[in-house]
């Protein structure tokens, strides 16, 4: 990968369906997207990723793709789309895919086909597998091995018609496709070729670590959960640097200024190192998950609160394992977690200056920042009741599994997907103070949070003191100041609890920025206080700095001084 653009860009997540809708059927679409680019432009993003358009089913809101080259009619049309690219182009912005290839939906005509016979051509493009020896095929605990589907259930379904199972690591609608054969592997770089072809700027692949499997699928560890974890067999798999250098020759090779960033659960620092090596051409960059896991205890049903001891441990091992090769990505939100300001905020009384706080410390770190739509408005956590308002196949998956197969308690299970439910972050994107946030005039497909009349964009764009200008500083400061591009990164403080701070430095520059994780005041001890004495106060967010090292609540600092090289 030639040149690293995107060490100095911010990239805006769309999640097409909750964005904005442009024919009042309820759910978002591409000329929604259309219609507010000028937000996105505003705020000064350098590339737009949009969540998945394409046709499909959605029995996971577009993540099952049945038709990989074009546009789902919820979404608009391929001519849509173009007009959509042009117009970001147009306005100095990328626009980059979502590229999902671990699995494809089951109504994908490969799928289709790999079904209709055992010696079908495509029947080696999924995982099929027989019964378990001596069980019948089609019963309880027949299925090939144990393992468990992330959404809950057993992660194989049984086809009456030929008799064998296919395996489908989310929901049975998502059969996995079998990257052991050459032949899904050059189907999907022709597809790739055809959207750069086209003009999009790169791709965000969807649990790409997934895709090498150990072909013998053994057994996975017994848990004490309903199904085994079979991740040892899949997670970062034999081959998968292989096949990821692969796609890089066969796709990526001779193209100019693309991004890649691979969605990569479970992946360690030393991983990422191979996989964002720029020498060894595999991917730009990850997305790893230790930090949005900081919060989760040994009993997923149980909410552990965050410590802010283990989040700097995890960032500052991060940020220090892809210093000197690689590259971080940075991120609080996406359409799969819930809303930073109410997770590891205040979505209370101090909803504003939490949630400045937390993007100026994700934003001054090294590494690429992710911005999901909403968070640059201080979008929160939604109410949600009882099962029944949820949406989202894993909350409603694994729901079931939890009480009904694991026996715990619905409140339990409940007090769980409220704070950590994806649906907390596909409510639709809250625009004005209008019905439905004005995100629709019809019936929106997930109800508006109902604190749109006091949060929401048109109302952000208006206040100088915003989230929404808040963030529009940040990234215009990654644009002009080239040590929170390219400084290195100290972190200090490592043992306190409620302040996070570190500095970058690069040449003669360096920078200091201290976070309050807290509703109380709290003291800066800095081990050398005096050499920031005369330092310029870059971004503050209340109305006072801190008087000796003194934090008010929630309160973010970002200094800048110069120092003898
Ligand atoms: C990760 C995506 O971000 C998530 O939304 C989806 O459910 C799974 N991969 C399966 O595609």
């Amino acid at each position: 990968m030639t040149d690293a653009w995107w060490k100095s860009a911010v990239v805006y997540q769309i999640y097409p369906r909750s964005f904005a809708d442009s024919d009042g059927d309820g759910m978002g679409d591409l000329r929604g997207v259309i219609q507010h680019l000028d937000h996105l432009a505003g705020l000064g993003v350098d590339v737009l990723w949009l969540s998945p358009i394409y046709p499909s089913p959605q029995d996971d809101n577009g993540y099952d793709i049945s038709d990989y080259q074009d546009v789902d009619p919820l979404f608009g049309s391929l001519s849509d789309f173009d007009e959509l690219l042009a117009a970001a182009h147009e306005r100095g912005m990328k626009l980059i895919m979502d590229l999902v290839v671990n699995h494809s939906s089951d109504e994908h005509p490969w799928f289709v086909e790999s079904c209709s016979s055992l010696s079908s051509p495509k029947r080696d493009w999924y995982w099929w597998r027989p019964a378990r020896d001596g069980m019948e095929p089609g019963t309880p605990g027949a299925e090939p091995n144990n393992w468990g589907s992330v959404f809950g259930g057993p992660a194989w379904e049984w086809d009456p018609a030929t008799g064998e199972y296919y395996l489908h690591l989310f929901s049975r609608k998502q059969p996995d496709l079998n990257w052991e054969n050459p032949a899904v592997r050059s189907a999907v770089h022709e597809m790739m070729r055809w959207w750069l072809d086209r003009g999009v700027d790169g791709f965000r692949m969807d649990v790409i670590n997934f895709i090498s499997k150990v072909p013998g699928l053994p057994d996975g560890t017994v848990t004490g959960a309903a199904y085994g974890d079979g991740s040892a067999s899949f997670l970062n798999g034999p081959r998968i640097h292989e096949f990821l250098h692969e796609m890089y020759e066969q796709v990526f090779a001779g193209r100019d200024a693309l991004l890649t960033v691979g969605e990569m659960p479970g992946v360690t620092v030393e991983q990422a190192r191979l996989y964002t090596d720029p020498a060894r051409e595999e991917v730009d960059m990850v997305f790893q998950f230790d930090h949005v896991w900081a919060d989760r205890g040994p009993d997923p049903w149980v909410l552990q609160r965050l410590k802010l001891t283990d989040l700097k441990a995890i960032f500052g091992r991060w940020q220090a394992g892809l210093a000197d090769v690689g590259w971080n990505s940075l991120y609080w939100n996406n359409h799969d977690q819930p809303r930073v300001v109410s997770r590891y905020g205040d979505d209370g009384d101090f909803r504003v200056e939490s949630a400045k706080m937390l993007g100026a410390v994700l934003h001054l770190h090294r590494g690429t920042p992710y911005v999901y739509q909403g968070e640059e408005i201080g979008m929160t956590n939604y109410p949600f009741g009882g099962i029944g308002d949820f949406r989202d196949i894993e909350a409603l998956g694994q729901y079931a599994q939890a009480v009904e197969k694991e026996g715990h308690a619905p409140e339990d299970v409940l007090t769980v997907l409220r704070a950590r439910g994806r649906d907390n972050a596909r409510t639709p994107m809250q625009w004005d103070d209008s019905p439905h946030a004005g995100f629709t005039t019809g019936t929106p497909w997930l109800p508006a949070n109902p604190r749109y009349p006091e949060i929401n964009a048109a109302r952000a764009r208006k206040d100088p003191d915003s989230v929404y200008h808040w963030y529009r500083g940040l990234i215009e400061l990654r644009h002009t100041e080239p040590a929170v591009v390219h400084g290195d990164f100290t972190m200090l403080l490592p043992h306190d609890e409620q302040l996070y701070a570190y500095t970058r430095r690069l040449d003669s520059t360096e920078l200091l920025v201290i976070g309050n994780f807290g509703g109380t005041p709290a003291r800066a001890e800095l081990p050398d206080p005096a050499a920031w004495d005369r330092a310029e106060l870059v971004m503050n967010n209340t109305a006072q700095p801190p008087a000796d090292w003194v934090l008010g609540p929630w309160q973010a600092v970002i200094y800048r001084r110069t120092v003898t090289p």
